[in-house]
């Protein structure tokens, strides 16, 4: 396979190299390849710290300035053109400008927008959902995931008249509630208690010994950000019990698991939480948050109660996120669909594990249909826990090196497919994955200590 870098800069063949220099020739390649957006990404550092506003965009040695979008491709300032495995991290569900989302949008744009109003189109939306997801009799629209999780996180608080909030290792549930190695420093100021993923027995005691203060225990049924890790259903089982059994309610994260199955995760699993909380593709592609439960507790969001909470929101009933959401829910993410995507997901998964067998290289997939991560080990990952460190440059090497092959990945080798990538596209990733661990392969063993 040749890549598209400049011609006169070698494709790195590691066989005869070290890991520093095979990624400082993947680099190079990068970097002559590049030159607008390397362009971009300086002049954008004089007015946005980093040169961007979502720390995820961000890899070395600067990103790709991606400029336009189709079906399944983006396309770059410096003209190139890739097929986008990344997905937007999943909220691109449905690829670019699906014609359902495409048609859904210019309606409302005609319709007029921003009515300050209720209107017809968030009870539509809602029912949707509330059909799809049967633990949700209620639900409430937010402009994000991390809005969602804070207001049922809230909700919790108020509803228990307890104060803390158990949360795992590696747990993401937005920029202002992670929990990767720690509590992050910007974290709102909950009192979180921290427990290991996978874990059902030490989950329980924590739940029976802090019963007294836990107001919920939020949990990722698979861990997205950091690594595309399954919870087991032993253990998601082990949390319903011991919330039911103290009096803690029971939150699942599934703004991104909520595409797996029409119902989610917990349907998959048939593991009924108190609540959930949705985002990325229930929008259509548009910023939402959704959190909802049992109308006995989402209730107090009923603004006739005297007793009511205030929910406000500017954005929350956004017309475009509620027409594209609609639009895609109701005309192209059908079960039949969701099935096929999961089944391509786990096809996908399966090719890449067998060439890890096949190269017999420390290298595999995890994760459940079209939601996935590559990492640089053979040691199965349980937990972030089991995340092997890795010199930074062979993720830098591995990324850089699919970019060249014409394959929008992540930086982290998080990959999320559409309803736009088609076989050979994958197939094409195959390909790329498997001349990447002919060429660097023994790199990635070296790094393993192997
Ligand atoms: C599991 C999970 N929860 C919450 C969020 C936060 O959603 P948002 O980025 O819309 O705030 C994310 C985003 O990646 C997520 O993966």
């Amino acid at each position: 396979m040749t890549g598209r870098g400049v011609a006169t800069i070698p494709e790195a063949d590691s066989r005869n190299l070290d890991l520093e220099r095979a990624a400082g020739a993947v680099t190079a390649r990068y970097e002559a390849a590049n030159p607008a957006s390397r362009a971009h990404y300086e002049r954008a550092q004089e007015s946005l710290p980093g040169g961007n506003t979502r720390t995820g965009m961000f890899y070395t040695p600067f990103p790709l300035a991606i400029v336009t979008a189709a079906g399944a491709t983006v396309t770059d300032v410096d003209g190139h053109t890739y097929t986008d495995f990344a997905g937007d991290f999943s909220a691109g569900l449905y690829g670019h400008s699906h014609p359902a989302i495409r048609e859904a949008v210019l309606a409302t744009l005609d319709g007029g927008m921003a009515f300050g109003s209720t209107s017809p189109y968030e009870a539509r939306l809602a029912a949707l959902v509330c059909a799809r997801f049967p633990s949700i009799e209620r639900v409430r629209f937010t402009t994000s995931g991390t809005e969602a999780n804070l207001l049922a996180l809230s909700t919790a608080r108020a509803a228990t008249g307890k104060d803390a909030i158990m949360v795992f290792e590696g747990g993401y549930h937005g920029g202002t509630i992670y929990f990767g190695r720690g509590s992050a420093p910007i974290n709102v100021p909950f009192p979180f208690l921290i427990a290991p993923y996978n874990d059902p027995d030490e989950a329980q005691r924590l739940i029976r010994e802090n019963a007294h203060c836990l107001a919920a225990v939020l949990v990722e049924p698979l861990q997205g950000a950091s690594g595309g890790i399954p919870a087991s259903a032993g253990f998601l089982e082990a949390l319903r019990e011991a919330c039911s059994a103290h009096d803690v309610l029971l939150i699942f994260d599934e703004v991104m698991t909520s595409r797996l199955a029409r119902d989610g995760r917990q349907g998959q699993l048939g593991i009924v939480p108190d609540m959930t909380t949705l985002g990325k593709y229930i929008g259509g592609g548009f910023s939402c948050g959704a959190f909802g439960g049992p109308a006995e507790i989402m209730k107090v969001y009923d603004p006739a109660r005297p007793d009511a909470f205030v929910h406000h929101g500017t954005f929350n009933n956004n017309v475009f996120m509620l027409n594209a959401g609609a639009a895609g829910l109701e005309k192209v993410f059908t079960p039949r669909v969701q099935a096929a995507l999961n089944a391509a997901g786990d096809a996908l998964r399966d090719a890449l594990n067998g060439l890890a067998a096949r190269h017999g290289a420390p290298f595999q997939a995890t994760g459940l249909g079209s939601l996935m991560n590559l990492h640089l080990q053979r040691e199965p990952i349980r937990s972030i826990r089991d995340i092997a460190p890795r010199d930074p440059h062979l993720r830098q090497l591995l990324h850089l090196d699919l970019i060249d092959k014409g394959f929008f990945t992540t930086r982290r080798g998080y990959i999320t497919l559409s309803l736009a990538i088609a076989e050979p596209d994958r197939a094409g990733l195959v390909e790329a994955v498997d001349d990447f661990l002919t060429r660097h392969g023994h790199l990635l063993a070296a790094a393993a200590g192997e």
